[in-house]
């Protein structure tokens, strides 16, 4: 049987957070034929209740691991995958500024093992998420693939790290390594520290949204499930050691954004905190995408559609939520407010 008649593996690093759990059901409802390998730590922000859909689907296997621990890595990869697609990483830019370890074990490092074991045991393609952040803060203009990486804080630092070290096993190895960038996303089943899950959650229970600075910086919203089609053209189209940005085309200050939630839901604007500023607040992220454009991507038209069928998720599924917030994430949440 060729591999094309019996479908492919794919190994998908962080599937239980928000990203990696959109992208499995959308691969599952459309590439029948395929079969998926979550490798997830269940750190904070991986969660079980993202997958509860597809948890019995015959396709489907969730692995317990860390993809910084070699043996466990080694141990995914005897069965054989053909494509990786590593989205598992510490995401958060505030952690990452108030604790920095785990981002460089698991972002730079967990990376790095990734791509050795795709080294020795070889695949079709190995897709690294990268993000916009890496290329820093852009005062004016937009990103393109080749513009230099000025990451400014931790986190896009350690990701903008692993961006790189994926593109070396591709220029000196030459495994297969395509990198993407995309802008912020949004969708369902994001982590409530996010602003956006955040501001929806806290203004439906009334509490304050705590608008870092003059509320002027400026982030591209890009749909979750704009992301995963991205992805998914480029495991098929894409060409090995390019980047690839995937920018949402709907730039916004975070004081419209904030607005525009409240708004939606019928809210007072009087929820709204002005809180001190993230410390090396990149002022703005907008990229150009023509070079994924031009293999025949573009993102959602409607942004506005996308935002109200994000909040009405949220509205409709406090039991996702709830529980998040009041379990680790309290803690964490009157500590940064507090910082403020
Ligand atoms: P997330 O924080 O919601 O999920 C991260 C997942 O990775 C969690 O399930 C977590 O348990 C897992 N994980 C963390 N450390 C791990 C480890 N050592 N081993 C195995 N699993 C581990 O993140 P997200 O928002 O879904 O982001 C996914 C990817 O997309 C990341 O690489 C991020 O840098 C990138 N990205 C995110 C955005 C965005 O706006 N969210 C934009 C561009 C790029
Ligand atoms: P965030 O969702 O943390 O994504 P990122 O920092 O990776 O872009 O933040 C998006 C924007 O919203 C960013 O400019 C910081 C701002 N923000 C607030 O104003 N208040 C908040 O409570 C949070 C979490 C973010």
């Amino acid at each position: 049987m060729t591999k094309k008649s019996r479908g492919r593996i794919l190994l998908v690093t962080g599937g239980a957070g928000f990203i990696g759990s959109n992208f499995i059901r959308y691969w599952l409802a459309r590439h029948p034929a395929d079969e998926i390998l979550n490798l997830d730590k269940l750190t904070y922000a991986g969660n079980l209740d993202n997958l509860k859909d597809v948890s019995s689907d015959r396709r489907y296997s969730f692995i317990r691991g860390d993809i910084a621990d070699r043996e466990a890595v080694e141990e995914v990869y005897r069965r054989k995958p053909d494509v990786v697609v590593n989205f598992a990483a510490e995401t958060h830019v505030d952690r990452s500024i108030g604790n920095p370890d785990d981002f460089i074990r698991t972002d730079v490092w967990g990376t790095y093992v990734l791509l050795e074991a795709a080294r020795t045991q070889g695949v079709e393609c190995f897709i690294q998420i990268s993000t916009d952040e890496v290329y820093g803060s852009v005062e004016e203009g937009c990103s393109r693939e080749d513009s230099p990486l000025l990451p400014r804080n931790p986190y896009s630092a350690s990701k903008a790290g692993a961006d790189r070290l994926a593109y070396s096993y591709h220029a000196t190895y030459r495994l297969p390594v395509i990198i993407t960038r995309a802008s912020n996303n949004f969708g369902p089943n994001q982590y409530p520290e996010k602003v956006i899950p955040l501001f929806v959650t806290n203004a439906l229970d009334d509490q304050p949204l705590p608008l870092y600075g003059d509320g002027l910086n400026v982030r591209d919203w890009l749909y979750v499930e704009d992301h995963c089609r991205a992805v998914e053209l480029l495991i098929d189209k894409g060409v090995p050691g390019e980047v690839y940005n995937i920018g949402g085309d709907n730039p916004l200050t975070n004081r419209e954004l904030t607005f525009r939630i409240l708004d939606y839901l019928g809210k007072p604007r009087e929820l709204i905190r002005h809180v001190r500023d993230r410390e090396g607040h990149d002022r703005r992220y907008a990229l150009d995408s023509g070079k994924l454009e031009a293999l025949g991507w573009s993102p959602g038209r409607d942004f506005e559609k996308q935002l109200h069928r994000t909040i009405d998720w949220y509205h409709d599924n406090r039991w996702w939520w709830e529980k998040i917030k009041s379990g680790e994430f309290k803690a964490y949440y009157r500590e940064q407010y507090g910082k403020r």
